[in-house]
């Protein structure tokens, strides 16, 4: 058969896989093949058993591999063949060196980009599909452009807005495509063939353009407005602790005025993900880097309300269970950094788990989909970790159940029989207001939501 276009996507994870795969079914008519250096990542690809849990994924896989959709760890080839190149590599904080702790780690991001220059025999447009700091795009078309054979290439900005647990439906229903180029008249084509791909499905008005450094910053900024709504909401939680009001009546108020709207107005015991605090703390480094600390401290602040938040919820516990945790066994409802993903990367799950280590406690570890990840998580860590993926079997013998994570099957548990099978008293803090609290309380827990006045039997 022979392909209308040819689609490259350097970076198989969360990101590369779905997105590709979302292209790859909803424009037969192109040839799509994602590569990646990780050998075993793209033999899951190519496996019954795919390498990321994500609802919808399963479907989407199976309509379209080894027809249009194609996973490789030829990327030489796929770089030779390929006229349209996204690169969604992954893009962490730096660990070592200048900006340690704050910027983005741009290694990945640059040895893509010497790839593409060495093997490239033909012009070809660069989207970058990564989140990166604001005018790495400029980095990229110096390092591309750097031989004189006449081969030429137009980097463009693409980023994802995909949040995970609802990836295929944000790929398929977006909210927009956000398209960055340089306004040259090379630019101008480049993003007009990207946009064509997108406009297979995508409504023309969801389709938006900007100058290639406004799509970069409002990446960043995407991420860092939704994560200041969390922290904002978590640190009214702390409030409403201490002056008895309930914080899910109070963003329910606050929501309903439609300037400020009703979502991420959900309390927990913080966000995590691998996006939100790798991308306020690029942002802030960004800013210092400008001069611009005042501005720098602001975003911080996001980033210490969400720390402040989870430390919180140990100091919760400790406070409930009579100022010690030593020798108690406690479960963790959940691991993921959300419901419906096995991704556990920076998920407040580890630093809970980690402090209850820390405070002697034995920690057991319950999640449907990320257990996995979980033992990779706590490996190494001192203490006493065991891993039970059935909720109410994890429970037995627990002095307390932290839920950590909304997976919705913890509504519908036989609380009765649970409280059963548990150390006397027995707690439950709900770090997502999840559960039926009066219900949990009437059967005899203790119960301690978060930003609510608690439910105890004393
Ligand atoms: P990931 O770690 O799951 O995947 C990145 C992949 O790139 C890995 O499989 C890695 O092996 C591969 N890779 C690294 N260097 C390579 C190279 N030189 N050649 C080929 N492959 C290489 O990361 P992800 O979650 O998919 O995120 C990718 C980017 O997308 C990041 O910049 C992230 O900030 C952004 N993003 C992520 C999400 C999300 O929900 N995870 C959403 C929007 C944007
Ligand atoms: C987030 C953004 O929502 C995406 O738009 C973005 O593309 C992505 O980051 C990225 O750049 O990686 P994701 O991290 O997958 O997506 O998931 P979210 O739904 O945003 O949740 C992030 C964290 O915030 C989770 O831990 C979640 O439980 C928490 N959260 C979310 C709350 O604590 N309260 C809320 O009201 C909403």
């Amino acid at each position: 058969m022979i392909f209308e276009k040819k689609i490259l996507c350097i970076g198989a994870g969360y990101v590369g896989g779905p997105t590709m795969a979302m292209i790859a079914f909803k424009c037969p008519r192109y040839r799509v093949t994602v590569v990646d250096i990780d050998p075993e990542r793209i033999e899951a690809w190519n496996s019954p058993d795919l390498p990321i849990y994500e609802p919808g994924l399963d479907q989407l896989i199976a309509a379209t591999r080894g027809r249009n959709l194609f996973f490789s760890t030829d990327i030489e080839a796929g770089i030779r063949e390929n006229d349209i190149i996204f690169v969604s590599v992954n893009t962490p904080t730096k660990s070592f060196g200048l900006g340690a702790g704050m910027a983005a780690d741009l290694q990945y991001w640059e040895k893509t980009a010497r790839q593409i220059l060495a093997f490239s025999e033909s012009s070809k447009i660069v989207i970058e599909k990564s989140t990166l700091p604001v005018k790495t795009s400029l980095a990229m078309e110096r390092i591309l452009n750097s031989r004189a054979n006449g081969i030429l290439f137009d980097v463009l900005s693409n980023p994802e807005f995909l949040a995970e647990g609802t990836a295929i439906r944000d790929l398929e229903q977006p909210d927009r495509i956000l398209i960055g180029s340089r306004e040259t008249e090379r630019g101008l084509k480049a993003r007009q063939t990207l946009a064509e791909i997108y406009a297979n499905w995508i409504p023309q008005e969801k389709i938006i353009t900007s100058n290639i450094w406004s799509s970069e910053l409002s990446k960043l900024v995407a991420n860092a407005f939704l994560a200041q709504r969390i922290s904002s909401i978590n640190s009214i939680s702390a409030l409403c602790e201490k002056a008895e009001a309930d914080v899910g009546e109070v963003s329910r108020a606050v929501g309903m005025d439609s300037r400020i709207g009703s979502k991420f107005l959900n309390a927990s015991v913080g966000f995590g993900g691998s996006c939100f605090k790798k991308d306020i703390l690029n942002l802030v480094y960004l800013c210092r880097n400008y001069g611009l600390e005042e501005v720098a401290d602001y975003w911080e602040s996001v980033v210490r309300i969400n720390d402040y938040q989870q430390e919180r919820f140990i100091q919760n516990m400790l406070g409930a269970m009579f100022n010690t945790l030593a020798g108690k066994r406690i479960c963790l409802w959940g691991f993921a950094f959300k419901a419906d993903t096995s991704d556990t990367r920076e998920s407040p799950a580890i630093f809970i788990a980690r402090r209850l280590l820390e405070e002697r406690a034995e920690v057991v570890v319950s999640d449907p989909k990320a257990l996995k990840n979980a033992r990779l998580d706590l490996a190494g860590t001192a203490g006493r970790v065991s891993y039970v993926e059935a909720p109410a079997r994890a429970a037995a013998g627990c002095h307390a159940i932290a839920l950590l994570t909304e997976w919705d099957l913890y509504r519908r548990l036989d609380f009765k029989k649970i409280f059963k099978t548990m150390e006397k008293p027995a707690f439950i803090f709900d770090g997502r207001n999840l559960l039926d609290h009066r219900r949990c309380f009437d059967i005899g827990f203790n119960v301690y939501p978060l930003g609510r006045p608690p439910l105890t039997h004393y």
